[in-house]
């Protein structure tokens, strides 16, 4: 089956959005746009991502008349970047919805097993009854997505949203085969991984970029 095929697979379209993935894949862009970019593309990809939020209404007074009008509940959603690279991704949630309440998961991977290592886990206590977007740029082999969504369900998560910028098939597979209630939207889908489990053609490392550092 085509990947592109794959159920919970959202598979982001607004030329706006593959303009600016493109800006950031180029190794002329400096750690200043980086951050830019990232945030922009959050916000992008956060309008869609979010396009299902319930709605109830609200009295509201124009200069007009008395309304009753749409509005979002100021409680139930929850951001949860995955360390480092997902914090760039944060304020362009937080642009959409201020009153989200953001928790942090902090995985590194093993430079030779790929393997994610655990290192934060800081989520809100009522984390059980929120709609969680977790959100990290890149999802390679999979392994930090399936971390991070494992300890959210440990915690009581239920509602999981994984929000990726540039995603390889074999991390979207094996997200989807081992979570297949987490809906997963993703800016582009590249090639493949090299053979040190990066996405081709990619944009290098993500944390590195975005923080300015170099590789350890
Ligand atoms: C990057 C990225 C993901 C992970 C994806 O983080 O932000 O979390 O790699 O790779 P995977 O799908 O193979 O698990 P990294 O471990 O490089 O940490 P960093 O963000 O702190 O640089
Ligand atoms: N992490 C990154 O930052 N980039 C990749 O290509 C793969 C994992």
């Amino acid at each position: 089956m085509d990947i592109r095929q794959r159920k919970n697979l959202i598979l982001l379209t607004h030329p706006l959005l593959k303009h600016k993935i493109t800006l950031l894949r180029s190794k002329e862009t400096g750690t200043v746009l980086f951050r830019e970019l990232v945030k922009e593309i959050a916000i992008m990809e956060g309008y869609e991502a979010l396009n299902d939020l319930p709605l109830h209404e609200i009295d509201v007074v124009t200069p007009i008349e008395k309304a009753r009008e749409p509005a979002i509940a100021s409680d139930g959603l929850c951001f949860v970047p995955v360390l480092r690279a997902g914090l760039g991704m944060v304020e362009g949630f937080l642009t959409l919805v201020p009153t989200a309440q953001v928790g942090q998961i902090g995985l590194r991977r093993d430079e030779k097993s790929h393997k994610p290592i655990e290192y934060l886990c800081k989520l809100p206590a009522s984390i059980g009854k929120t709609r969680v977007y977790v959100l990290d740029p890149m999802l390679a082999t999979g392994g930090s997505a399936i971390k991070a969504v494992s300890l959210l369900k440990e915690r009581g998560a239920t509602d999981i949203r994984f929000v990726s910028i540039i995603a390889a098939p074999e991390g979207v597979a094996s997200l989807l085969d081992k979570e297949p209630d987490v809906k997963l939207y993703v800016g582009a889908l590249d090639r493949e991984l090299n053979g040190n489990a990066y996405i081709c053609p990619g944009l290098g490392d993500a944390g590195d970029r975005l923080f300015g550092t170099d590789k350890e």
